[in-house]
């Protein structure tokens, strides 16, 4: 299946809500074991509620369906979404102030959310949750086109499994074009971080 035909597919035209928007967020979640997991997820974004919709076999969804909560966090880092789209990293936290939850701590603001409803069907549950708590560090600091393209190549290395490897290389090359006129040194560095990631992936493939 190539890239467009599965953002596409009818799966994700029926999850999506067309009134909401969605956000690219970094969604904190604890483990049974009390563990900080961290991983990017762009959720339908409404003030007083936010959908999560992770896909079954995610540490998010396993997460969230035990503890009933969650942190959403937004920053302007795009390093954090690289780093978290290919492991979980070990990124600095700070509890949350309402539910059993962690915040980034340097995050641009959050949102504590707690579950309402949970709909399990597979491949993907739509969790909605209520917003419980907010709070606000630092100021977000707007558009990029080098931090879309590295939201865009994390996206697609998230994804290896499910599209085709010439798509995924020309993809690359052209979003690498657009970070190369715009990035600053934190958007190289991310950029930089999901190439290797990638190249290595493509090359345990080759020797399978
Ligand atoms: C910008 C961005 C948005 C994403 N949105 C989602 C999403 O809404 N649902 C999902 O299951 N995965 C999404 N992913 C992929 C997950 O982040 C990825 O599968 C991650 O490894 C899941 O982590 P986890 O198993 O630790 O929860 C997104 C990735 C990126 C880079």
């Amino acid at each position: 299946m190539t890239g467009p035909a599965h953002l596409d597919s009818p799966e994700r035209r029926r999850l999506h809500s067309p009134s909401l928007v969605i956000v690219e967020t970094i969604v904190t979640t604890v483990g049974e074991d009390g563990s900080v997991n961290c991983a990017p997820m762009g959720v339908e974004w409404a003030d007083a509620f936010i959908v999560i919709k992770p896909f079954i076999d995610t540490v998010t969804y396993v997460n969230v369906s035990m503890t009933r909560s969650a942190v959403v966090n937004l920053t302007d880092d795009v390093r954090v979404f690289a780093r978290a789209a290919v492991s979980n990293p070990g990124v600095s936290t700070r509890p949350a102030e309402i539910v059993r939850g962690f915040v980034l701590s340097d995050c641009c603001s959050w949102r504590e959310v707690e579950v309402r409803s949970i709909d399990r069907d597979p491949p993907r549950a739509r969790i909605e949750t209520e917003v419980v708590h907010r709070g606000f560090r630092r100021e977000f600091i707007g558009f990029n086109r080098a931090r879309h393209a590295v939201l865009e190549a994390a996206i697609h290395a998230t994804r290896l499994h499910l599209l085709e490897r010439e798509y995924v290389e020309a993809e690359f090359e052209r979003l690498q074009v657009v970070v190369d006129k715009t990035a600053g040194p934190a958007e190289r560095e991310a950029m930089a971080l999901l190439r290797d990631h990638v190249q290595r992936a493509t090359r345990a493939v080759e020797f399978e």
